[in-house]
């Protein structure tokens, strides 16, 4: 059987773990892995904090969906996409046409540890971040939900995380249809 070519789209919310399990399960499959966020400050020449704040969150969010449409190789990709990527109208839609969509998740408490010390989401440059966090969870919560396979990541080493997002991927990837 010859493996599978099949692009994979880490999505869920922020402080998931997206983009560290994603650089190591393309390190096992042999992939390029890329994130979303960094592809779009590389080709904007700037980082997405000054995008939001000097051309607005629906110029960001066009720029994902472009990233998307058109940015990254058809084959062989691992990306980790940013939050909120997945949360417009028919972006999942998009993402399902290209290839295998896991959902990275976390509970809540995890993802407040995990973002509250870091300073570059625009979305958390507000009073109370806690607050806003917890808000855009509930939002989201229910999106996130539809994605496709959700994987804990959670309370358990990377190793383990990165050998069930594998296991997901290798099956999904082998009904895939183009
Ligand atoms: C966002 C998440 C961020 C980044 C931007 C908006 C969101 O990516 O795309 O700050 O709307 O949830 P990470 O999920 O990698 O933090």
């Amino acid at each position: 059987m010859t493996p599978p070519d099949t692009n994979l789209y880490l999505v869920g919310f922020m402080g998931t773990g997206k983009s560290t399990v994603g650089r190591q399960v393309a390190r096992q499959l042999g992939f390029q892995f890329l994130d979303s966020d960094h592809e779009i400050e590389r080709a904007q020449g700037k980082p997405v904090a000054k995008i939001f704040a000097e051309e607005g969150e629906p110029r960001f969010r066009a720029l994902e969906r472009e990233f998307i449409e058109h940015g990254h190789p058809a084959q062989r990709c691992i990306v980790a996409c940013g939050g909120g990527l997945v949360v417009p109208p028919g972006m999942l839609e998009l993402l399902h046409a290209r290839g295998v969509v896991i959902c990275m998740h976390a509970p809540i408490e995890t993802i407040l540890k995990r973002t509250m010390h870091t300073n570059h989401r625009p979305l958390l440059q507000v009073e109370n971040p806690e607050q806003r966090l917890r808000e855009l969870y509930a939002q989201r919560e229910e999106i996130y939900r539809r994605t496709g396979t959700m994987v804990l990541t959670d309370s358990r080493p990377l190793r383990e995380i990165t050998g069930h997002v594998l296991r997901v991927y290798r099956l999904e990837a082998a009904h895939f249809k183009k």
